[in-house]
């Protein structure tokens, strides 16, 4: 691992005892309703769910066995306990995207919400959930980016370097781009999508 997931990965395992109460508000507000509608699009047998967290989308997963990772212990901790209250069927692994535990082609389809403002390596990570995914199958991303409004934009660039040291995630990251690097057969953004939270649908 190198020394910025490291120290990423110690931001996430300081938080996440409180994470579900930091982000209570907004997910009340906005977020569950994106979770939902990004939930609506996700098919497939063999499904892989990356940088899971507390396991916020828990009440959202089709009745179905999910793989589920996370670079952070202490995250996959506050998981485990959501496992056991939901009773979901979910394997639970402490993995790193970015060097996934996983052979190539397995899953029909992998996705992430809210994984890739942290991920040190943004592109090695999508590079790895291609490579897991299976050809025709599909990685689905719930990502916050950097706002297309030239005003928030500046905001959001003023204030990432505060949001880095308090959570680890960066506000200001051009996700859709670095898909687009990715050399996906195709790459759409779906409807629901606003100036700052996108829905990406890549298929491979
Ligand atoms: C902002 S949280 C989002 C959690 C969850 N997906 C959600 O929607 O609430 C980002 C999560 O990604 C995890 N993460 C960040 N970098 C990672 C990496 N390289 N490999 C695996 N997990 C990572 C963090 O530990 C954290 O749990």
């Amino acid at each position: 691992m190198t020394n910025q997931t490291e120290l990423i990965k110690k931001r996430y395992d300081r938080i996440a005892p409180y994470f579900d109460k930091i982000e209570g508000m907004m997910e009340k507000m906005m977020l569950g309703e994106l979770r939902s509608t990004f939930w609506q699009q996700v098919t497939g047998e063999q499904i892989l769910e990356a940088g899971v967290g507390t396991g916020k989308n828990f009440p959202y997963y089709p009745a179905k066995a999910i793989a589920a990772i996370d670079f952070s212990p202490v995250m996959i901790q506050q998981a485990e306990k959501k496992r056991k209250t939901l009773n979901i069927p979910v394997d639970l692994s402490v993995m790193d995207v970015q060097q996934l535990d996983f052979p190539d082609n397995h899953f029909d389809t992998v996705l992430a919400t809210f994984l890739f403002c942290s991920v040190p390596d943004p592109q090695q990570g999508l590079l790895e959930l291609k490579r897991v995914c299976k050809p025709g199958g599909e990685v689905l991303l719930l990502e916050h980016v950097l706002s297309s409004q030239k005003i928030a934009a500046l905001i959001m660039h003023l204030l990432n370097p505060i949001t880095v040291r308090l959570f680890g995630a960066n506000i200001n990251r051009e996700t859709l781009k670095t898909v687009q690097s990715c050399e996906f057969s195709s790459v759409d953004v779906l409807p629901a999508s606003t100036h700052i939270v996108k829905l990406i649908r890549a298929v491979k």
